[in-house]
């Protein structure tokens, strides 16, 4: 594995605090999100047939949950690639930085949120997916 090859696909597993009254999730910066989080965002209304994504981040971490419905995650270190279904409010995936991600496949019901590391900053981007692969095995 080179240097910069990390392992491509890490879920957390968030406790429910359920009860008869229904589920409960709580995410906390910095103990089981593994970074303060900075920014949070949803996708939702997205066309089964549309993709979105196509970047990857030179420092930004995210966590990715799908909160209702479901979508297929691609995620590619420059190396390898791995598909993984978002289908379930109590996992969440953690995408490091420098990992070119994809999302395809969106239910009509898909809530994607997604808890990021850093503010919004477009020059944090890779929207090349030339220049990641360079990038990565230079
Ligand atoms: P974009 O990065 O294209 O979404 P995706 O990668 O999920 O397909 O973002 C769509 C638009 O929203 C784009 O104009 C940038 C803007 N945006 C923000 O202003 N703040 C944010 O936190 C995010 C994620 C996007």
């Amino acid at each position: 594995m080179s240097s910069k090859q990390t392992d491509l696909v890490k879920w957390i597993d968030f406790p429910s605090l359920g009860d008869h009254r229904g589920s409960l999730v709580a995410l906390e910066g910095n103990k089981i999100v593994p970074f303060g989080i900075k920014r949070v965002y949803y996708l939702f209304g997205t066309k089964p047939e549309v993709a979105r994504g196509f970047h990857a981040h030179k420092a930004l971490k995210q966590v990715a949950i799908c909160i209702t419905g479901k979508c297929k995650m691609l995620l590619d270190n420059g190396f390898e690639q791995a598909q993984v279904w978002l289908d379930s409010p109590t996992k969440g995936l953690f995408i490091n930085d420098m990992i070119w991600r994809e999302m395809h496949e969106f239910s009509p019901d898909c809530v994607l949120l997604v808890l990021a590391s850093e503010h919004y900053d477009e020059a944090d981007y890779i929207r090349s997916y030339t220049e990641f692969k360079e990038l990565m095995h230079e």
